[in-house]
């Protein structure tokens, strides 16, 4: 490529190479081009349609911009860091291509409103392809919950034994978790969705453009009310920031619970070894990085939304270079949550098993059932706080004998409390005590089979 000045000829001689380094984006926002391309053919094309340059100007524009997007997809077109950035790269290739016509595609256009809308165009679509894969990662939850809605788990508060559960019900609850992520960046994709193009550098532009025009052959849903705020705005990145903030924090939330359920102390998964990794040194280990590393790189999405929340906080209008610094968190923020979404979809999927065994043990050899013999009680008129406290100490004087609620004897029982029946065994056993707690949203089977049914509508229905 030819050696070309980017300025205007206010400027005489080159800039410093260090200077050049520091100020070229071209290294990382190269990743916008094909978006760069797409406005760039739509601001050709309005140009056209509103007579500010010829159609045939504009056929020439667009084909030149085509080959362009060609060479780059075939590995031809690599600018260095003397193009500086994405914008210039493509405009200069362009002229290069077809002559003196290229010179006219940056009319009423600036680079301020050029990049404001590429990242909106490059992140609806990411948006978009984040959605897919939360779809597919609540399939994958869904499946494994239909395969184990009579399958117990202890259920915990502080990380104490609590009450048991459905495992089913247990997954389920990601399901909700992703699904409210589904939703909010349906929501987010609504404010990206608007078109800055048109806004100028920050006050407009005194060419008759047709911004709808733009917006329409770009499927925008609306324009940007306002120039300055046009080329300026950076919160549909940060509201992106966020909703990916809160995915990664359910798929950190899940990492930790797989990470403990897989050590030898919970035991109740194994990790396929499609899934996992060794020690160099310790030949019996077998370590759970997936969910590590996902519950790792949650650091860098909040960083990220960190990062851009201080860069705008003292912007006075309209552009400032330091919205360059946007497109690394934007990028390596959704190169994250993909990239996380992906790996634990693949071990929900194919890496992880239950122990189901090691489950049903587990519920039946705690106190989880406590709360079951109070509520015995308290449903035969025995009020609740004092059935809970008779509860608390058959609990202190089992755990003294090395015993569980189970084994004692219905004179034991009914030593007690005289309500206690041959019934109480029942009420206490772990599949009884899951399957009583039918209270809407509870994990009662009967409960989780209706939330699975209504999981799976909500995925027929909401594409
Ligand atoms: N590379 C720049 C960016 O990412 C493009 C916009 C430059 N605008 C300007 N007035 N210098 O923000």
């Amino acid at each position: 490529m030819t050696e070309k000045k980017t300025w205007s000829d206010r400027f005489e001689g080159s800039l410093h190479p260090a200077i050049a380094r520091f100020n070229a984006s071209i290294g990382f926002d190269i990743e916008l081009i094909e978006y760069d391309l797409t406005g760039s053919i739509a601001h050709a094309k309005m140009l056209a349609h509103t007579g500010i340059i010829s159609v045939a100007e504009a056929e020439v524009l667009v084909a030149g911009l085509e080959q362009v997007r060609t060479e780059y997809r075939e590995g031809k077109f690599n600018p260095g860091i003397e193009q500086e950035d994405v914008h210039f790269a493509v405009e200069r290739r362009l002229t290069e291509i077809v002559g003196d016509a290229g010179k006219k595609l940056h009319t009423a256009r600036s680079r301020n409103d050029q990049v404001a809308t590429d990242i909106r165009l490059y992140l609806r679509d990411q948006i978009e392809q984040i959605r897919t894969q939360l779809r597919e990662f609540q399939q994958i939850i869904l499946d494994l919950a239909q395969k184990n809605v009579e399958t117990l788990i202890p259920g915990y508060t502080h990380l104490q034994r609590a009450q048991p559960l459905s495992l089913a019900h247990h997954l389920l609850a990601y399901f909700q978790m992703a699904q409210r992520d589904w939703e909010r960046l349906g929501e987010i994709y609504r404010r990206t969705n608007i078109l800055p193009l048109g806004s100028g550098a920050l006050a407009g532009t005194t060419f008759p453009i047709d911004r709808e025009y733009t917006a329409s052959l770009l499927n925008f849903d609306g324009i940007c009310a306002n120039s300055l705020d046009g080329v300026s705005d950076r919160d549909f990145a940060i509201e992106f920031l966020s909703a990916a903030s809160l995915i990664v924090v359910h798929l950190s939330r899940l990492s930790e619970e797989i990470i403990l359920w897989s050590s030898e102390e919970f035991g109740f998964v194994t990790l396929k070894d499609s899934c996992a990794t060794g020690s160099s040194i310790m030949p019996q280990k077998k370590n759970p990085d997936v969910p590590e590393l996902v519950r790792g790189k949650t650091g860098r999405v909040f960083g990220h939304l960190q990062g851009m929340l201080v860069l705008m906080k003292g912007l006075p209008l309209a552009y400032n270079k330091d919205l360059q610094e946007d497109k690394e968190a934007i990028f390596d923020g959704v190169r994250t949550v993909k990239a996380c979404l992906e790996a634990m979809s693949v071990l929900l999927q194919e890496g992880i098993e239950f122990r189901t065994s090691r489950l049903a043990q587990a519920v039946a050899e705690d106190f989880s059932n406590a709360t079951d013999v109070a509520d015995y009680l308290a449903a035969r008129g025995v009020p609740f706080r004092e059935a809970y406290n008779l509860v608390g100490k058959v609990v202190k004087t089992s755990l003294a004998a090395g015993k569980l609620l189970k084994d004692l004897t219905l004179e034991e029982w009914k030593q007690l409390h005289p309500a206690f029946e041959e019934d109480i065994y029942l009420a206490i056993a772990p599949k009884q005590v899951v399957a009583a707690r039918n209270s809407y949203g509870g994990t009662g089977f009967k409960r989780v089979r209706e939330a699975i049914e209504r999981a799976k509508d909500l995925l027929l229905e909401q594409k």
